[in-house]
């Protein structure tokens, strides 16, 4: 089955279409990423004017002129910005009504996950457990089957993607702050890395599965004050080792307890290569999967993929955008 997939959840615009969930036929992204380095973040007005003007030509790419093939639609319906949201949903809608296909509504959170199906190779086994972590959710999720997702545990504060993007701003390094401290970090002088600041792991050791990343922001900031001439590469790699030291161990902690046949790595973050690494060496001996790069951060494949494996189409006048949907909220 061919399903059009549609995200519009932030400030990229995106359409693709997925064959049986596993197989990419086409994968087109438009982002604004651009327009907000020139102001240091995301302004939501901004983002969603963006969506409006890239929506048909976006659509137009993935489907190639010819819209006979698609036999479903899925669109992300939420979380994200209320504004971007419904500039997916409502085209979805009206495409789905013309073209008479099914609709499917998407949680976006859920979908990320859906990336570690879009690969050659054996599937993703349940019961498994996932981090989703991205620019506004750090999720740890207990995914019993297609539709049971339990919340183990989360960010107190700001998302681990959040944290990368507040503390590049804090050190003049550009939006998004994720890529950009990667970059930077690589820069750092072996030596520097002995005997040197050491910023906090926050809740690294607590007996749970969540995670607060707003005290790191502050210790950096406290950093950048103290040194006449800010040290960047040794930051960031500070930065970067300790945001990723807490994820990878959280991780590991819940792999530990719970019996599971499966380790699904999602978001923005994920594309992280040190995070990477840290990860694939400490869960070594555990089904882990991380999704390519370029499927990490926001496109519709993975919103594609997800539809396919949880087939609820739903009619028109029920589909709402809704910006504040939580990952245990399966759309059925
Ligand atoms: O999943 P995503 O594309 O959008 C949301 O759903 O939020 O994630 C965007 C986040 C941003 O905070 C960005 O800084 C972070 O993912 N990110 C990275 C990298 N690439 C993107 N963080 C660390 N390393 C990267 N290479
Ligand atoms: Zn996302």
């Amino acid at each position: 089955m061919k399903i059009l997939g549609i995200e519009t959840s932030c400030d990229e615009t995106a359409a693709a279409v997925v064959e049986d969930g596993r197989k990419i036929l086409t994968n087109v992204v438009a982002s604004s990423v651009e327009l907000h380095q020139k102001t240091g973040g995301i302004i939501p007005e901004v983002a969603a004017r963006e969506q409006l003007k890239y929506i048909i030509p976006v659509i137009e790419e993935a489907i190639k002129k010819n819209h006979q093939d698609i036999e479903a639609i899925a669109v992300t319906a939420g979380p994200g910005l209320i504004g971007s949201l419904l500039v997916g949903v409502e085209t979805a809608k009206t495409l789905a009504y013309t073209w008479q296909k099914p609709l499917i509504p998407i949680n976006h959170l859920q979908a990320h996950l859906y990336a570690n199906w879009l690969k050659k190779g054996d599937k993703p086994k349940f019961p498994a457990i996932g981090l989703v972590v991205s620019g506004g959710h750090t999720d740890l999720v207990l995914m019993k089957n297609h539709q049971q997702i339990k919340w183990l545990g989360g960010t107190r504060d700001d998302a681990a993607g959040e944290c990368f993007d507040k503390c590049s701003r804090l050190l003049g390094l550009g939006y998004p702050g994720g890529p950009a401290i990667g970059q930077e970090a690589i820069k750092v002088k072996r030596e520097k890395i002995i005997n040197k600041m050491k910023l906090p792991r926050p809740m690294i050791h607590d007996d749970n599965f969540d995670f607060s990343f707003s005290g790191l922001k502050t210790a950096v900031l406290n950093e950048v004050k103290k040194q006449k001439n800010p040290d960047l590469p040794f930051l960031a790699y500070e930065i970067q080792e300790a945001i990723t030291d807490v994820l990878v161990a959280k991780t590991k902690k819940v792999a530990e307890k719970y019996q599971i046949k499966s380790i699904l790595l999602a978001g923005g973050v994920t594309a992280n290569p040190r995070l990477r690494e840290k990860m694939t060496k400490a869960l070594l001996g555990y089904n882990l999967f991380i999704p390519q790069v370029q499927l990490c951060t926001d496109n519709a494949t993975f919103v594609a993929a997800c539809a396919f494996f949880n087939f609820h189409p739903v009619s028109f006048s029920k589909i709402q955008a809704d910006s504040s949907l939580e990952i245990e909220e399966v759309i059925k």
